[in-house]
């Protein structure tokens, strides 16, 4: 049988079933904290410089202070993924303000939480990537800050939990009649041979969405970076989404009405093809 799961919990790695957080630590209480998602490639962290300065930057951000170097935190992604023996996979890592009385405001002399775990993950089922996927939208309900990538996700769950229920893969969600992005991606669409996704502004800075600007204009592609109204998307001529665990993935259909041809079309599929080229020579050893 497998050995028990080695959580990381700061500092220690403990099995599983014994990773346990106080019921006052106010990443329970108030969804006082962070989060990050790594993949992990031939071992080795896929794009970690840029999920931790992210990751850093949402610190700052929340005024959480983490007596940790940056060197110290990636060496712990690394090691939970080695302790799990995870060389394909994610490293989900969690920062929270810590344990204190319940009161709102920011207690004094707290030490935060800093949370691990690996799973093994080869990346989204090749059916979806081959033949895209459907999504529905849904309004984007939350706060004012979405750069900081807070463990407040309700809204996003809700979303997720309604395309699911409509048998989707993912809600791209609509803040004053704009597509922001998705519940867990980032949203582009084609219009005119343009590629069109929301600027940096109450959205993720996706770190995935940042290569595939870059790349893109690398390939002679134009993109722009403009808010898009939901009818846009709609009658695009491609739709894509982008993520950590969601690579690049056709949307072919939004809200029961097929987008464009009903199949991956040729940007996206230049795009997924830029993704699979880093992804390859990060697996191999390369800077990825
Ligand atoms: N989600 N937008 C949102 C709201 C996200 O939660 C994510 C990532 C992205 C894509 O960002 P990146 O390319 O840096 O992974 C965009 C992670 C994977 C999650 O919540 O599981």
């Amino acid at each position: 049988m497998a050995s028990p799961q080695s959580v990381y919990l700061n500092g220690e790695f403990v099995p599983h079933g014994e990773a346990k957080v106080s019921v006052e630590d106010r990443g329970f209480n108030f969804a006082d904290g962070i989060y990050e998602v790594v993949r992990i490639v031939g071992g080795r962290g896929f794009r970690i410089e840029a999920h931790l300065d992210r990751f850093e930057s949402g610190a700052r951000a929340l005024e959480i202070e983490l007596a940790m170097s940056r060197d110290a935190v990636r060496e712990a992604i690394l090691e939970t993924a080695r302790a799990n023996r995870v060389e394909e996979g994610t490293v989900y890592v969690q920062l929270t303000r810590g344990v204190a009385p319940r009161s709102h405001a920011f207690p004094d002399g707290v030490r935060p939480t800093l949370v691990m775990l690996a799973r093994h993950f080869l990346g989204p089922a090749p059916s979806d990537q081959e033949n895209g996927v459907s999504a529905i939208t849904a309004p984007d309900l939350r706060w004012g800050y979405c750069e900081v990538k807070t463990i407040g996700l309700l809204p996003n769950v809700i979303a997720q939990q309604h395309a699911k229920s409509e048998g989707c893969y993912e809600a791209l969600l609509v803040r004053d009649g704009v597509v922001t992005e998705a519940t867990h991606s980032s949203a582009f669409c084609v219009r005119k041979g343009v590629v069109h996704t929301h600027p940096i502004d109450n959205i993720l800075p996706g770190i995935t969405r940042r290569f595939l600007i870059d790349a893109l204009r690398g390939d002679g592609v134009e993109v722009v970076e403009v808010p898009t109204t939901v009818e846009d998307f709609r009658s695009a001529e491609e739709v894509f989404i982008t993520g950590t665990t969601t690579e690049v993935m056709a949307v072919i259909c939004i809200d029961n009405v097929t987008v464009g041809l009903g199949m991956p079309g040729e940007l996206t599929r230049l795009a997924m093809e830029l993704y699979r080229r880093d992804l390859e020579a990060a697996r191999a050893g390369g800077a990825g």
